[in-house]
């Protein structure tokens, strides 16, 4: 029997180990978990993404603070922001929402950001931290991270042995999940768009992770049986049987074809999705933790 991993549901049990640690970091420390969120510019969906970034954070317990800045901000300015909320004490992790307007440079401004406070684990101090395998110091990437979770929730901590493939090779998800599957001993391949018969490779993993961001591109011949499936992938496609000029989000895997071979499946929506915010209140509560020279809880 197949599978169907609960998305909504895995970050409920996180967004839960972390409103009991944060409550306990308040008790036993007197520091209260401090999130703040930035977004420049009245881009619809990015607000509608920083809402509830920053209503998961209130609903954690956290002293949640969103800076709402006009399009033409410049980039003296919100450098200026972010170097504030690096130097106050009451901020354990700062969140720049991207993208930002185009007259302006994100990569200047995440990488401002002091290491230990970049709770979206974009700063090369915290990709090289993961690259060598300190993720007891070091910050990960929200999606990547979540997405671990659910492989270790299937497979234990352990990975030898296993074969790993990710398709996609960003910077924000392939890189980072690719150096995740291996710190836990996989053995991992990063298939991309220049990547030689990729149903050959893929049929090769018994751990298959897309983030490509093509609608239903992964067959179901190219899932090896009773392989785990974890589909990052988030596609608006149309769809007409609902009504002229309806839509529907579809993942990168072809998901009913997956369901008759692989033994896990994450379905979109409700999969990865929900688990990119959990890993963002996780990443601050354990940012907040470091700050108060406390063992951080683990996820
Ligand atoms: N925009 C869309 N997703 C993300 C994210 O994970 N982090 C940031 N900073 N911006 C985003």
């Amino acid at each position: 029997m197949v599978q169907v991993i609960d998305g909504k549901h895995v970050a409920a049990s996180v967004i839960e180990t972390v409103k009991a640690a944060t409550v306990a970091l308040e008790e036993l420390s007197g520091v209260r978990t401090g999130l703040a969120v930035v977004i420049v510019g009245d881009d619809p969906a990015s607000h509608a993404y920083v809402g509830s970034k920053s209503r998961m954070a209130k609903e954690c317990g956290f002293n949640s603070v969103q800076h709402t800045l006009p399009a033409e901000t410049t980039q003296e300015e919100l450098a200026a922001l972010v170097a504030s909320l690096n130097a106050d004490p009451e901020v354990h992790g700062i969140l720049v929402q991207l993208p930002l307007p185009k007259h302006l440079h994100a990569e200047p401004i995440i990488q401002s950001i002091r290491p230990e406070k970049d709770v979206d684990g974009l700063h090369v101090v915290n990709a090289g931290k993961l690259a060598t395998g300190d993720i007891r110091t070091g910050l990960v990437s929200c999606t990547p991270a979540g997405a671990m979770v659910f492989v270790r929730r299937v497979h234990g901590d352990d990975l030898s042995g296993l074969n790993a493939v990710v398709i996609g090779r960003s910077n924000l998800f392939g890189k980072p999940m690719a150096q995740l599957l291996l710190n836990a001993h996989a053995t991992v391949t990063v298939a991309h768009s220049r990547t030689r018969d990729l149903p050959v490779v893929c049929r090769n993993a018994d751990i298959l992770v897309a983030a490509v961001g093509r609608p239903e591109m992964v067959k179901g011949n190219w899932i090896k049986p009773d392989a785990t499936v974890i589909d990052v992938g988030i596609n608006r496609v149309p769809a007409p049987e609902r009504g002229e000029g309806k839509t529907r989000l579809v993942g990168d895997i072809a998901f009913d074809e997956a369901l008759a071979v692989a033994s896990v499946v994450t379905p979109v929506p409700g999969g990865v999705g929900p688990m990119t915010i959990a890993m963002l209140m996780a990443n601050t509560v354990i940012a907040a933790h470091r700050a108060a020279g406390r063992a951080a809880p683990t996820f």
